[in-house]
């Protein structure tokens, strides 16, 4: 075997196979069937041409190096380690309900400057927190900063700078979920907790606005519920800005669906 056919069978061996679905969305454009196909054409088949070898080794490197430091990125950033990793093209879609929903988180990372605040609201185990985290990871493969977190993180983060040694202010926590390029609010609540977690909330999302930024929240509650807990304000920002939208998950939780 020559040196490239070595050093890719080291990478395969120590990282593409046992991250393969982390490797497939860490660039857009890769799929598992490059992954598979290079691996075929590299040590399945006799021969082939030397270029097309070092092309495939080239790919490999370049996303497996960089998925390494994204997965680094993504765990500081607090998201889920489940769903590290995963993409647009791993939520499938099988109406266009959820064509559509995908589609919108999509544009709104996709969009230059969007400043759109998006609210997904549904049952639980219909893939909202799976899409939310799709942008995170879109934003952040693509160069930006994306944070995960909850109302209640958001708070407990606040809450931490109140002890005497803390090295951070409240405004450094607060600044932090405001100046990233995208922020996912998961587990938007009916009551947005305490009074506390309220008023930090509410200092994320407008610090956010006032800023120009994108937002994407979450919640299992039902409209009318999730409109009492966001608030008037809020629901006309979502009501009325570019790109902005409540999109409803109506659909059977993935969880519980039947698989023909
Ligand atoms: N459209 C989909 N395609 C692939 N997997 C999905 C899809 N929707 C949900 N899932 C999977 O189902 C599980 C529940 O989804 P999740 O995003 O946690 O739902 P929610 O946040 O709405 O409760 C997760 O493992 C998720 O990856
Ligand atoms: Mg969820």
């Amino acid at each position: 075997m020559d040196h490239d056919g070595q050093a890719l069978e080291r990478l395969i061996t120590k990282k593409v196979l046992p991250n393969v679905r982390m490797g497939l969305s860490c660039y857009e454009g890769i799929t598992k069937r490059d992954v598979v196909e290079a691996y075929e054409s590299c040590f399945r088949r006799e021969g082939g041409p030397d270029n097309e070898r070092i092309q495939y080794l080239g790919i490999l490197k370049n996303t497996f190096a960089n998925a390494d430091v994204f997965v680094e990125k993504a765990t500081k950033s607090d998201h889920p380690p489940r769903l590290i990793g995963c993409g647009f093209r791993d939520f499938v879609t099988s109406d266009k309900k959820q064509e559509a929903a995908k589609n919108h988180i999509l544009e709104v990372v996709q969009t230059k400057d969007s400043s759109a605040m998006v609210l997904m609201y549904g049952n639980p185990g219909t893939g909202k927190t799976m899409l939310g985290c799709a942008a995170l990871w879109y934003a952040l493969t693509g160069g930006g900063t994306a944070r995960y977190t909850t109302v209640s993180k958001i708070a407990r983060d606040v809450r931490s700078t109140y002890r005497r040694d803390s090295s951070k202010t409240e405004d450094d926590i607060l600044d932090a979920f405001i100046s990233c390029k995208l922020l996912f609010i998961d587990e938007i609540g009916a009551s947005l907790g305490t009074d506390h977690e309220r008023s930090m909330f509410n200092d994320v999302v407008s610090g956010r606005y006032n800023a120009k930024r994108p937002t994407i929240m979450a919640s299992n509650l039902g409209i009318e519920d999730v409109k009492g807990a966001l608030g008037d304000r809020l629901v006309d920002r979502i009501r009325e800005d570019e790109g902005s939208a409540a999109i409803p998950m109506a659909w059977v939780s993935w969880r519980g669906r039947k698989t023909p």
